[in-house]
């Protein structure tokens, strides 16, 4: 008898929860567990060892409670630690186990949304310095630029609030136009990290509107429904009773208050001491 658990959706903070909006829109019939690290966001600046170590912690943590398959909703994970846990810890963790991030969906459908071939990549100091997003782009597209400018502040202007605040005008508009004086033949901007759509109504103020801006979270639910058509073992370990739990490393209280601008619902979350 094959036990079934949770699909489980991982982030340093807040910022996956803009995925597991549109995941569990388009597929409802599932279990989520969420599991926020604020306590030790942002990721983005910390080293490959320190990502990677607090990541595979978060990872053994939803195992344990029987998910089966975990969805690094972060792209800072995705770039500095998934390919080391799918390669050295999977195997130990269990063979029924699987672990997806959210760059390969993402690069995989790219070219859909450029004319020019010519795409910008918004993300952390960690996705960027990573160069994940060209590396992955030219594999399916090997004429696509991809340029890049990483935005350090964004994440801790938003997991502390003050992302409506003048402050944040003014650091959007510095990292966005700082990426267009890289080239003007850019037309679609990729917002490369998952806290980031909360801030598309500024990101739009400063990017003339024929540019697209494209943000992760329906492309990511789309790839795992079809991730879960073609891997039917893997579908039947996600259990169906269309529950979401929430957890976060730090205030439940905070976490609370904060989550309905990234999730679009009230949410009540538990907490997790790792
Ligand atoms: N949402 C994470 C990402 O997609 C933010 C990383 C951070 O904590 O700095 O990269």
């Amino acid at each position: 008898m094959i036990k079934s658990g949770p699909i489980a959706v991982f982030d340093s903070g807040y910022g996956g929860l803009t995925v597991l909006k549109e995941i569990s829109q388009l597929l409802p019939q599932y279990d989520y567990l969420y599991l926020g690290d604020n306590a030790r966001a942002p990721y983005g600046t910390r080293s490959y060892e320190t990502v990677y170590q607090y990541t595979l912690e978060c990872v053994e943590w939803f195992f344990k409670q029987g998910c089966s398959l975990v969805i690094l909703a972060c792209n800072t994970a995705s770039a500095k630690a998934l390919r080391t846990i799918q390669q050295k810890d999977l195997y130990k963790l269990g063979v029924d186990k699987r672990v997806l991030g959210v760059i390969r969906p993402t690069t995989e459908i790219i070219g859909q949304f450029t004319q020019t071939g010519q795409v910008g990549v918004l993300g952390t100091t960690g996705t960027i310095l990573s160069n994940s997003y060209p590396i992955e782009i030219n594999k399916f597209f090997p004429d696509i630029k991809v340029y890049q400018e990483s935005c350090p502040i964004w994440v801790p202007l938003i997991e502390n609030n003050e992302y409506l605040s003048p402050g944040a005008d003014y650091f959007v508009q510095k990292h966005v136009q700082q990426l267009l004086e890289k080239s003007g033949d850019i037309d679609c901007i990729l917002l490369a990290c998952t806290h980031y759509p909360v801030l598309m109504d500024k990101i739009k103020q400063f990017i003339p509107s024929s540019i697209n801006i494209i943000s992760q979270g329906a492309i990511v639910a789309k790839s795992l429904q079809d991730y879960l058509s073609r891997h039917p073992i893997i579908e039947e370990q996600c259990s169906k009773q269309g529950n979401i739990q929430f957890f976060t490393t730090d205030s439940t209280e905070d976490f609370d208050g904060h989550a309905p601008v990234f999730f679009g619902k009230a949410v009540k979350s538990s907490h997790l001491s790792l």
